[in-house]
């Protein structure tokens, strides 16, 4: 197979430094790397640096008539398999949403048609702020691949999502978009434009949707169109998903809390993967530093029997899938004022209550949802034990974690779909990946069991 070819788009942010190190990754897995830097890139990398480790020409400038001879701005738009923006920043995200094209790495953006991929860095209030999170909604709309932050602190002094991603984590989201099943590329490859095949239909996000049901037709299609242009691949549109996500905080006292390490990106990327997908996506999450996803309707809890309620007020749902890592225990007694140590040494004595087992109650339930998923992380045994869990909570498929290697918190993900019918085991795979490889899974066994009407 030829090498992948990467046209890296290198946004000027502080986080631009990192791009060095991309390079040298990508250029390590034996990929042709091609660098763009803008004009603000140059402020913080320099092109000699980039062009010694790709070793390859880098472009600044739209007006540098010797490239247009050597190689016109189309031909370089195009000449790569994928094309990777990190870092994006708000100001190019949002250029790229509005389709301008005042420079050449916003030019080589509109021109190509090839898949997409940017790698937001920017400040947490940016990163937050409802432009910004309109740009990303529409890029993700366009087909693009936009990935999310890491949270941390910033070199602006501030804490939150908005970090760019390390370069081993931005090297598996390209490895991943390359060999992903999902089209890419936003409103190109001849493809009509998503706006033309699917115009966005508000009220597929109103409170009151109707419930799920057989005969509920596709809306937004054309007559004489395709279903799903290649650029609009939305195989859920029509379908309304429950995830949870993240752990949850069961209180002792005001102050203290019970507590596991999930981070909640597992969830998030599925609920993330699940709205591109064009589903309705209600997200109930436990307390972690996350930003919703565009498109996703998401409600805040803290405690198990808080996640509990919010599940069944959701209800009813095309798919639930059971991410958050619900605590097993409770205090039994939640203390009204802060427990104080009195100086004896005498430890307060601390009775736990078992919680809820949402996802077994949900499976009992009048309204179980037709497609019924949990997670199970395991270290050991992974796939007996998601046999043994598959059978205790009564649903259909245990999504097996292999945490051994990779704990709680790590950026990729190795999974078993455990289900009556077989293992299905895939590689180890960045999370956004494996929650946009898990939506086609659950897209086709929705079809087969649940069935759309189409026109
Ligand atoms: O029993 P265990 O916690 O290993 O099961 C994991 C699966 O069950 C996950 O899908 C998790 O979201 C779900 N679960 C739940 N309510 C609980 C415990 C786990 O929904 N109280």
């Amino acid at each position: 197979m030829a090498a992948p070819r990467i046209l890296l788009i290198i946004g000027g942010g502080i986080a631009a430094y990192k791009a060095i190190e991309l390079v040298r990754l990508l250029r390590k897995s034996s990929m042709v790397v091609r660098c763009v830097i803008t004009r603000a890139g140059e402020q913080f990398v320099t092109p000699l640096t980039l062009a010694a480790l790709s070793e390859n020409k880098v472009y600044t400038s739209l007006f540098d008539l010797k490239d247009e001879v050597e190689m016109g701005h189309i031909q370089l738009s195009r000449e790569a398999d994928l094309v990777v923006v990190a870092p994006a920043t708000a100001d190019l995200l949002a250029r790229m949403a509005a389709g301008i094209a005042d420079d050449l790495a916003t030019t080589l953006l509109l021109a190509t048609d090839k898949p997409v991929l940017a790698v937001p860095a920017m400040n947490v209030r940016m990163w937050l702020h409802a432009a910004t999170r309109r740009n990303v909604a529409t890029l993700r709309g366009d087909g693009v691949t936009v990935m999310e932050p890491d949270e941390g602190e910033m070199a602006c002094g501030e804490y939150g999502p908005g970090r760019l991603p390390e370069p081993e984590a931005i090297k598996a989201a390209i490895e991943a978009a390359l060999s992903s099943p999902l089209p890419l590329a936003g409103g190109v490859g001849g493809g009509p434009v998503a706006s033309l095949v699917l115009p966005l239909d508000d009220s597929r996000f109103s409170t009151d949707t109707p419930s799920p049901s057989p005969s509920r037709k596709r809306e937004g299609h054309i007559d004489g169109q395709p279903d799903f242009a290649p650029a609009n691949h939305r195989p859920l549109f029509g379908r309304r998903i429950l995830v949870t996500a993240g752990p949850t905080h069961e209180p002792i006292d005001p102050v203290r809390y019970i507590a596991n390490r999930s981070s909640g990106k597992q969830g998030f990327a599925i609920a993330a993967a699940a709205a591109e997908a064009g589903a309705e996506v209600l997200l109930v999450a436990g307390p972690v530093p996350l930003s919703t996803p565009p498109g996703v309707t998401r409600v805040d809890v803290e405690t198990a029997r808080e996640m509990a309620a919010e599940v069944e007020a959701s209800l009813p749902v095309d798919a639930a899938i059971m991410v958050a890592a619900v605590a097993d225990w409770r205090a039994a007694d939640t203390a009204p004022q802060k427990i104080k140590k009195d100086g004896s040494g005498a430890v307060p004595p601390l009775a736990l209550a078992e919680n809820p087992d949402i996802l077994a109650g949900l499976a009992k339930s009048a309204q179980r949802p037709p497609l019924l998923i949990g997670f199970a992380a395991e270290t050991n045994d992974v796939i007996a034990h998601a046999e043994a869990k598959l059978a205790r909570k009564g649903c259909d498929w245990i999504v097996a974690n292999d945490v051994s290697a990779d704990p709680m918190g790590g950026e990729t993900n190795r999974v078993h779909i455990v289900s009556k019918a077989g293992v299905d085991s895939w590689d180890r795979l960045p999370k956004q990946a494996v929650a946009r490889k898990l939506m086609e899974k659950i897209a086709d066994e929705l079809e087969s069991r649940l069935p759309l009407e189409r026109d």
